[in-house]
């Protein structure tokens, strides 16, 4: 296959793509700790180097962007549900609710628990015709996304002793998360998360990736992965 601009091909991981939007107008440098959060993806990631990267923690069912389409369908807010979620629990009280936090691997996700006790909470309402408190119960959803987020890539910044935390993927956009993550400037670590602009899927964090990241040439018919194994 032929080129037409004749320019050098680079296959770029997606994920790579989402972490590489925070060195886009930054002084942004390895080793620091990733928390990807995405529509496919909820990753902790101990960035070494350029080159070496490790995912120390996972989401073990629903990706944190996919828990927010999911419950924000349940309330009624059309497909992608996040965004509208995150505006309405900003008008809502977080302590409203009380949401299960899961009990998994030290730097494991698990949301399905959580959309299964939001769908009751929901229903404990429509079953009695009552209607739904839409921003308490999307503030107090967004708090226990967030602060389980929170308490998980703190641990792993004190544990592995690294000083930096980046914040990316589509849901880097959240205010909650976003919130939370920075307050972590007050304990002393470099907090970096993309501009908005850089937070869901664009062209600029792929070039981002291929500099810094992937900077070796493939061929053209290089296999493409929906999920990278
Ligand atoms: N402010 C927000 N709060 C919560 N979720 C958000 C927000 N903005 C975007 N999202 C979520 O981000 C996801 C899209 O991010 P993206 O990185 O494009 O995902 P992917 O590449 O995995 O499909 C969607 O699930 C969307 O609902
Ligand atoms: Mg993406």
């Amino acid at each position: 296959m032929q080129l037409k601009l004749d320019k050098p091909f680079i296959g770029i991981n997606h994920l790579n793509a989402h972490l590489a939007a925070n060195f886009i107008d930054t002084d942004l440098e390895p080793p620091f700790i990733a928390l990807l959060v995405s529509g496919g993806h909820t990753q902790i990631i101990k960035v070494n180097s350029y080159s070496d990267m490790q995912i120390i923690g996972e989401t073990i069912d629903d990706a944190v962007g996919e828990a927010y389409d999911k419950v924000a369908r349940l309330i009624g807010l059309p497909y992608p549900g996040g965004p509208k979620l995150d505006k309405l629990a900003q008008e809502g009280n977080p302590f409203a609710f009380k949401l299960p936090e899961a009990k998994v691997g030290e730097y494991d996700f698990s949301f399905s628990g959580l959309k299964t006790a939001s769908l009751r909470l929901v229903k404990s309402f429509t079953d009695k015709n009552l209607p739904l408190p839409l921003n308490d119960i999307c503030a107090s959803f967004q708090e226990c996304v967030s602060s389980t987020l929170y308490k998980k890539v703190k641990h792993a910044l004190e544990q592995t002793g690294f000083n930096q935390v980046v914040l990316a993927g589509g849901v880097a956009a959240n205010s909650e998360i976003r919130k939370k993550i920075f307050s972590l400037s007050d304990l002393g670590y470099k907090v970096y998360a993309p501009a908005m602009k850089y937070c869901t899927d664009n062209a600029s964090m792929v070039a981002s990736a291929a500099y810094f990241f992937e900077n070796t040439f493939d061929n053209i018919d290089v296999e493409v992965f929906s999920r990278v194994k």
